[in-house]
């Protein structure tokens, strides 16, 4: 439909028509006849009784295409203006072929692997008949008492940026003209802004951020995806420096679209329109709606404030009148960019008479094996434990030995059943006379669970006796050569709603840990979490440690080729594993204070560190094992002096001295000495990711640039200054293995 004719769509719409656009509701609204429907979930919503249903714009979180269809049938048979609805979900890191969770598939720094997931997440749907992920959420994250850490790409501006848009590609594809392609679904970005970092980790909490570091760190990511052409944005729960993220127009209004350029649809996220009330930021409901049309939120998720406030708001209002008119158009040119209008079904109706060919087929199992081989984190080897031998007698022990639930919490379409768990991995290596297998442990004490709720009833019921389990792990490990544990905390503990101030293995497998490390034999400590956890205390108790994160469905076989040495482990993590929660928010990048810590100055008392803790974590932002080692040399560096439209080039060689083939990933941060504004001690500029086979050796090039210099000063300018600046190039932001300094002079002294 071209855009005359769209206008005229709208047009045509009378108000109450044009309102229903902005509403998204869930699908147990239609169920039944109309009546059934007023009396039922919509009074439990609050929506007035006159509302009619068949004006809604779009529906939540139904991905069944059966569903889907006849839902969209009878809508399109019911409705008078026949504009089809839109099927938005949270298809996170998969439909049903899950990929690991973002902040591991952010530790492969593979951006080619991660937009391939995206697309086959975007297959999927489309095959299934969505049109809408909420994804991806670029939300940084320095704290990992955060349960939703487990969405973030980390710590890290660059790699949020790369995550954002690799996703968005693979979603939507890399066509920015508008339309969205065939196999192609609309990407949301969210939570505008800053969602990631409330005060002391506590989900929805407040967040409290100078502008400096909003615009600096957290708000590139986001710029990034709409870059990419990201359809939709969604809105934060949280308040921003006191002003809700949802109802804040300098937030939504002139940073986002006037500054960030964004002319897509900016949703809220659920109910946030009515929580403007809780928050005490809107007196009342008709007050919520017309702060939230001020601020620019074109669709209201899941209340009923829109579809029962909007038309007093708007009534005699010009300008309210003009705003709304905007959303609506916003949501009828999604429509539109999807191709609903000539088709409302998207080929739904044919794709699954040819029975969904796309779904979970091996390719995309390969794919999601691929990544999740990527995105495992070797943080322990010591004496080269690792990988073992195919002849070694292993005791696989703990919750996670024998355990399907590891997809993580938002897989909402991924089925357990479907997982490749980490025995059935292990099993493809070794003969099972070589392999015993026990929990050993329970996965929670009993509070955690109470502390779960009804998440709980979802955990296996923990039927067998303690002590009955630790006694079967003694046993089987004193018949083995080697223990490999796996533990981790369960997928209910993170994820939204998952904030725990002490994100620590779950005390019972703490005591599995202890106990087994009485017995002196070799010990593997693979862990499974969503998010950084506390290791300090079992680091020093087992031998090699696997950072699994929650792998999706093939991530048993990706563990089990990682153990067995068939590949060998290449994630760097995108986030800083602290020693304590005291350390807590902690990140690499840090500024350097006007008394740093210096190792020379010994336990000096007056410089910026804890008295009963270092200041380093006990595995730093980039930081992963493989099984060869590296050398780096530098070779070239084009100059030491650098002019606008410069860059200076600088090739290293990298050698890979091992016996392995690997892969590494070359990290490049760089240091503004002196400048306007204090800089931190290094920032990610780039890196390379290379495969290099044993005793290969291989040569890498990087080229800085003005833009890599810039950042925001005082007045809020994002400009670069001239000065010196340190590069620092390295297999972490710690294990820095060349550095040289270079000086940025923009305008010729001559000129
Ligand atoms: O997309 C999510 C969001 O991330 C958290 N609140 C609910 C939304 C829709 O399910």
């Amino acid at each position: 439909m071209d855009n005359n004719t769209l206008l005229k769509k709208l047009d045509s719409l009378s108000i109450e028509e044009k309102i229903g656009q902005l509403i998204q509701l869930t699908g147990d609204f239609f169920e039944g006849d109309i009546d059934t429907v007023v009396t039922g979930p919509l009074k439990k919503l609050g929506l007035n009784v006159g509302y009619n249903i068949y004006n809604t714009g779009s529906i939540l979180n139904i991905t069944n295409p059966e569903k889907i269809i006849q839902l969209q049938t009878d809508y399109l048979e019911k409705s008078i203006h026949k504009i089809p609805l839109l099927f938005m979900a949270d298809i996170i890191y998969g439909y049903r072929t899950i990929f690991p969770i973002p902040i591991a598939q952010a530790c492969s720094w593979n951006y080619e692997g991660i937009e391939h997931a995206g697309s086959i997440a975007a297959q999927e749907c489309y095959d299934e008949g969505v049109h809408v992920t909420f994804s991806p959420m670029v939300d940084i994250v320095r704290d990992p008492r955060w349960g939703r850490v487990m969405e973030s790409p980390g710590e890290d501006t660059l790699l949020a940026k790369k995550y954002a848009e690799s996703m968005v590609q693979g979603i939507q594809g890399r066509n920015l003209e508008g339309i969205i392609p065939a196999n192609k679904i609309a990407a949301c970005v969210k939570h505008f802004a800053a969602y990631g970092a409330p005060v002391a980790g506590r989900e929805y909490n407040a967040v409290d951020m100078s502008e400096h570091t909003l615009r600096e760190y957290y708000l590139p990511g986001y710029q990034a995806a709409i870059e990419a052409g990201a359809k939709l944005v969604m809105t934060a729960f949280n308040t921003l420096n006191g002003v809700p993220a949802t109802g804040n127009e300098w937030l939504n209004r002139d940073v986002l679209r006037r500054e960030m350029n964004f002319n897509g649809v900016l949703i809220s996220d659920y109910a946030a329109i009515e929580e403007l009330i809780m928050h005490g930021y809107a007196e009342d409901e008709a007050s919520a709606a017309r702060i939230s049309l001020l601020a620019g939120v074109d669709v209201d998720m899941k209340t009923a404030i829109y579809a029962n406030q909007l038309e007093k708001v708007v009534s005699d209002n010009e300008h309210m009148l003009e705003l709304l008119n905007e959303a609506v158009y916003r949501v009828l040119k999604l429509k539109n960019d999807l191709g609903l209008f000539e088709d409302p079904f998207r080929g739904l109706q044919e794709t699954v008479q040819r029975s969904r060919n796309s779904i979970l087929s091996d390719e995309h199992k390969k794919a999601a094996l691929s990544l999740a081989e990527e995105s495992v984190v070797l943080l322990k080897n010591e004496n080269q434990l690792l990988p073992l031998s195919k002849h070694t007698k292993v005791a696989l022990i703990g919750p996670y030995a024998d355990e399907n639930s590891t997809l993580g919490m938002w897989a909402i379409k991924g089925d357990e059943a479907d997982t490749v768990n980490l025995k059935m991995g292990l099993l493809k290596h070794v003969d099972p006379d070589n392999l015993s297998v026990c929990k050993g442990a329970h996965m929670l004490p009993a509070n955690a669970r109470e502390a779960l709720g009804k998440y709980a009833d979802k955990l296996a019921a923990e039927t067998v006796d303690e002590e009955a389990l630790l006694h079967e792990a003694i046993r089987n490990a004193n018949e083995a050569d080697v223990i490999v544990l796996a533990l981790g905390e369960s997928i209910y503990q993170s994820g939204e709603g998952g904030s725990r101030t002490n994100p620590t293995l779950p005390k019972p497998q703490m005591k599995l840990l202890h106990e087994l490390s009485l017995l002196g034999k070799k010990m593997v400590l693979i862990v499974y979490s969503g998010r950084p956890l506390i290791l300090t205390e079992v680091a020093g108790k087992v031998d090699a440690i696997v950072q699994a994160w929650y792998p999706g469905t093939m991530g048993g076989e990706a563990l089990a080729n990682i153990l067995y040495g068939e590949i060998n482990p290449s994630g760097k993590l995108a986030m800083t594993f602290p020693r304590s929660v005291g350390q807590i928010p902690i990140s690499y990048n840090e500024l350097n204070t006007g008394r740093p810590n210096l190792k020379e100055n010994g336990s000096y008392r007056f410089a910026s560190r804890y008295i009963d803790e270092v200041n380093e974590p006990l595995y730093p932002f980039g930081y992963g094992k493989s099984y060869t080692s590296f050398e780096y040399s530098l070779l070239t560096i084009s100059q030491k002096e650098m002019k606008k439209n410069e860059s200076v080039d600088i090739c290293i060689s990298v050698t890979n001295t091992g016996i392995y083939d690997g892969k590494e990933t070359i990290q490049l941060y760089i240091r503004d000495k002196f400048a306007s504004v204090a800089r931190p001690v290094k920032e990610l500029k780039d890196f390379k990711k290379v495969f290099l086979q044993s005793g290969e050796t291989q040569n890498v090039e990087f080229s800085i640039h003005e833009e890599m210099l810039k950042f925001y000063d005082r007045e809020m300018q994002y400009k670069s200054e001239p000065g010196e600046f340190d590069i620092y190039i390295g297999s972490s932001s710690q294990e820095i293995l060349l550095s040289f300094s270079f000086v940025f002079l923009p305008e010729d002294e001559h000129e």
